[in-house]
């Protein structure tokens, strides 16, 4: 009995309430538009300013969520969400988070809790070698990858300038990565004051990936001018065209040159896993460090990262600073996770992993991203055999980029009125300057049948002049 908390048998009522309404959800989620119809503000104008002062009965509650919240939900679980990467929290993952969320526990030290500790380092190492990677990566979950790679850049810096720690500043160090990398990268860099003049962008190939001459000369450049090149990150499946830079020959780079290499798999690390797509980490198994996100497309719910790291001494240099009320003794199957980032506590992030990890199993993941890729190609063949569009990235995972052949405007009116019909929901982006389409393929309620009839819904808007049919 908790006296200040509800009673387990309200409980057990509303908890059985909510199963129901997940259950119905996930299995109709088709249900729903895939974005709501309403205008900046509108839940705030129907929501109280203030918190009430007297507690109010959980069916108010429930009522209001299923009222006023579900409605203004974008529904990134449902099967035509085609949007930015696709993705999608899969039951075991939900009932994971369930749980994570009951035991409360903090994993922040090993004494605060063992078993989010020792999950975490099981889990990691269990997808660690999914992708075929080696032992020697040390493994710590973050929230996002923009976290993850933010570590990862403060402890390059300490690889290139052990004194920094005490000194602070930017003694000249720079970072390199390809035009097509994601903006978390210059994030991170801003926030640990590289300064954005001293992130470089290398240019690219026809296939959007990183060219290794263009870095070494760029490295060259830097050094010749007295400045301190420190790290390069390459991006295993871009988020503009999920292209794959040549992360062997960055490698080879950066070990010459003393940087350090960290490479954005946050994507395109769960597509590495297929035996058929090993060759996207090759030679990852030297670099010094990669994040992948399960929760873009390994099915479990958002947030949650995975850091891997060949160098967790630097890691520790990088941001372990105990406090007296926080020191432990020194056993060393006993990790503290706070000395290997900048926060304190972590919730139980790596249940959930345990839980989908588990209950898929590596063949079954390995056949539902088999589908995803082929269903790209496919519709990828489709678009290429209507004249009025073209494809214009190639599509080696499951992201299909194509434009209509005009204007950008009309590029940007066909997203509009797709997702406006509410049957599916797409975004675009800017590619060689100009407007194009991103069809993404990734969550689990997604049919091929899912994807050739937004595929005809595009080429019936097109047909109607680009006008709503009605
Ligand atoms: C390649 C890549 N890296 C990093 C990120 C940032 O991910 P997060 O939201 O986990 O910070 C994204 C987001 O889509 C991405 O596509």
């Amino acid at each position: 009995m908790r006296p200040q908390d509800m009673s387990p048998e309200e409980f057990q009522k509303h908890g059985h309430e909510i199963v129901d309404w997940i259950a119905g959800y996930l299995s109709h989620t088709r249900d729903y538009p895939v974005a709501p119809d309403m205008q900046p503000g509108d839940l705030i104008d129907k929501l109280p300013a203030s918190a009430p002062a007297e507690g109010e009965p959980m069916e108010a509650i429930l009522a209001d969520f299923e009222k006023l919240i579900v409605p203004a939900l974008n529904h990134w679980n449902h099967p035509r969400f085609h949007a930015y990467f696709s993705v999608s929290a899969s039951a075991a993952g939900i009932l994971g988070e369930m749980l994570a969320a009951a035991v409360n526990v903090n994993g922040m030290l090993w004494k605060s809790c063992p078993a989010a500790v020792e999950l975490e380092e099981v889990t990691l190492s269990w997808l660690r070698q999914w992708m075929g990677l080696p032992p020697e990566f040390f493994g710590i979950i973050h929230d996002t990858a923009s976290s993850s790679t933010f570590h990862a850049l403060g402890a390059a810096r300490v690889m290139a300038d052990p004194d920094l720690r005490q000194r602070g500043s930017n003694p000249g160090f720079t970072v390199y990565c390809s035009e097509h990398a994601h903006s978390s990268i210059e994030k991170g860099a801003l926030a640990l004051g590289f300064g954005q003049k001293n992130v470089r962008k290398v240019g690219v190939d026809g296939e959007f990936r990183m060219r290794p001459e263009l870095l070494a000369a760029m490295i060259a450049a830097d050094r010749a001018a007295g400045l301190r090149p420190c790290c390069v990150v390459s991006t295993v499946g871009t988020t503009s065209v999920t292209s794959v830079d040549p992360v062997a020959e960055v490698q080879a780079i950066a070990e010459r040159e003393g940087l350090w290499h960290h490479i954005d798999a946050a994507y395109g690390g769960v597509a590495a896993m297929l035996p058929e797509n090993r060759w996207m980490l090759a030679g990852a198994e030297r670099a010094d460090s990669l994040v992948v996100n399960p929760h873009k497309w390994l099915f479990t719910p958002i947030d949650i990262s995975a850091f891997y790291c060949r160098r967790p001494d630097t890691l520790r240099e990088a941001y372990a600073l105990v406090p007296p009320y926080l020191a432990s003794q020194g056993d060393p199957r006993a990790v503290n996770l706070m000395d290997y980032r900048v926060p304190l506590g972590s919730r139980f992030r790596a249940l959930k992993l345990w839980f989908v990890m588990r209950s898929f199993g590596y063949e079954r993941v390995c056949a539902i991203i088999r589908d995803h890729m082929l269903w790209a190609r496919e519709l990828a063949a489709a678009i290429e055999a209507d004249a009025r569009f073209e494809v214009v990235a190639p599509a080696p995972m499951s992201l299909v980029c194509f434009r209509y052949k005009g204007t950008d405007e009309e590029n940007q009116r066909l997203i509009e009125l797709v997702n406006r019909s509410g049957q599916a929901f797409l975004a675009g982006n800017r590619l060689n300057g100009q407007w194009m389409l991103r069809f993404a393929i990734g969550n689990l309620g997604t049919t091929r049948e899912d994807v050739f009839e937004t595929w005809s819904k595009i080429q019936a808007l097109a047909s109607a002049g680009l006008c709503d049919p009605g």
